[in-house]
């Protein structure tokens, strides 16, 4: 039997000499073969749909890096856009959809039973990415956390602080947590999916974790976790999760343990040493070099890499950026990231 690929070995809990490495966004405009494709698909979600390119820029970086992981090319907005909602990208500006502010709105939706009708290219993606990986690089399926997804489906669009949704959570409870189950039920069964489809882990983003206080915190971010967490687990209980409650700051301490999550991912608002003795203690832990490192290089990229990699390497560990490296990145600094956590 081959060795188990690294990233499963991080998130079954063990100790590697060299942790594994994966990044997020890692197709991604920084890359000009990504800039390339994405011409040929001619738009942004005409690329997550078409499943030949999809896989095609799925591949690139690990073509050119050999990271450790592939995470599917696709968005966490696609599962509102298969709920209904509609959805497009303004360049330059980001994602537009249409609003969800009444019951009217919501009655509008579709039922969780028809999202495949849209998410079945995904699916497709996530075969063709299975055969054509190296035998060693483990595939990534995911989707967005319901509070993330919320406050875009709320909002219509990016907000700084999601006032619209907090707006909304306050103003109308009952409709906002109706929201929260329709995307808690639609994310399972669109993970199930992925995973049906051969995705090996599947990571949750909850990208604005961050802005929910207190009991909040527990109701919309911890709980919708465990709750997608539990399904897929009883569905797939060989099937590591990973949790990403980005900015959740004293909310990542006992987030697995809550959640049932394999692996907590940490943004670099946390440092190492602060999170290896309150979150990697209860286990795999991601992250979380700060992604302007891409951008800016030099000898702060080595000495930061290289300072990670020891504050981590106690226990389980995955390198991988505190979040999303941008377009403005030079992918010469992404390889010296990777040979500075090699060892090279
Ligand atoms: O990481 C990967 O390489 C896999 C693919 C992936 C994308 N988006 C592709 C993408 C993943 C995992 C995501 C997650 C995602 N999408 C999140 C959670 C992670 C995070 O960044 O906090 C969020 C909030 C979104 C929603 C989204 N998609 C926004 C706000 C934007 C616009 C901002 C931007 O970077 O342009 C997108 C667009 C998007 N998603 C791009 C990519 C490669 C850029 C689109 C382009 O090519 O023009």
């Amino acid at each position: 039997m081959a060795a188990a690929k690294t990233i499963l070995r991080s998130l079954a809990g063990e100790t590697l000499p060299t942790p594994p490495i994966w990044m997020m966004r890692q197709a991604g405009r920084y890359l000009p073969e990504y800039k390339a494709t994405r011409a040929q698909a001619g738009d942004f979600l005409s690329l997550c749909y078409n499943p030949e390119l999809a896989a095609e820029v799925t591949l690139q970086p690990i073509r050119r890096y050999g990271f450790d992981a592939a995470i599917l090319f696709a968005d966490i907005l696609l599962l509102p856009q298969a709920l209904g909602a509609d959805l497009w990208f303004v360049t330059g500006e980001g994602p537009r959809l249409s609003t969800i502010t009444t019951q009217a709105d919501f009655d509008k939706l579709k039922p969780v039973g028809e999202i495949d009708a849209v998410l079945n290219p995904i699916y497709e993606t996530v075969r063709i990415l299975r055969q054509e990986l190296p035998q060693e690089t483990t595939l990534i399926g995911f989707a967005g956390a319901p509070w993330t997804v919320a406050t875009y489906m709320i909002a219509g669009r990016g907000t700084p602080d999601q006032a619209p949704a907090h707006a909304l959570k306050d103003e109308n409870r009952e409709l906002f947590e109706a929201l929260l189950a329709r995307i808690t039920q639609g994310t399972i069964e669109y993970l199930s999916k992925q995973i049906e489809a051969g995705a090996e882990v599947v990571k949750i983003f909850d990208s604005w974790a961050g802005s929910l206080k207190g009991a909040d915190f527990q109701k919309y971010a911890l709980e919708p976790a465990r709750e997608i967490t539990a399904a897929i687990k009883a569905r797939h209980p060989d099937i590591p999760v990973i949790g990403f409650p980005r900015e959740a700051g004293d909310g990542y301490i006992g987030f697995a343990k809550a959640t049932g999550v394999d692996c907590v991912a940490l943004d670099n608002s946390v440092s190492a040493d602060w999170a290896a003795a309150n979150v990697q203690v209860d286990g795999c832990v991601q992250g979380n070099l700060a992604s302007s490192h891409m951008v800016t290089g030099g000898q702060a990229l080595i000495d930061e890499t290289r300072a990670i990699v020891k504050a981590f390497s106690g226990g389980p560990h995955i390198f991988n950026l505190g979040h999303g490296i941008t377009p403005d990145a030079d992918p010469d600094n992404v390889q010296r990231m990777i040979d500075a956590v090699r060892g090279q």
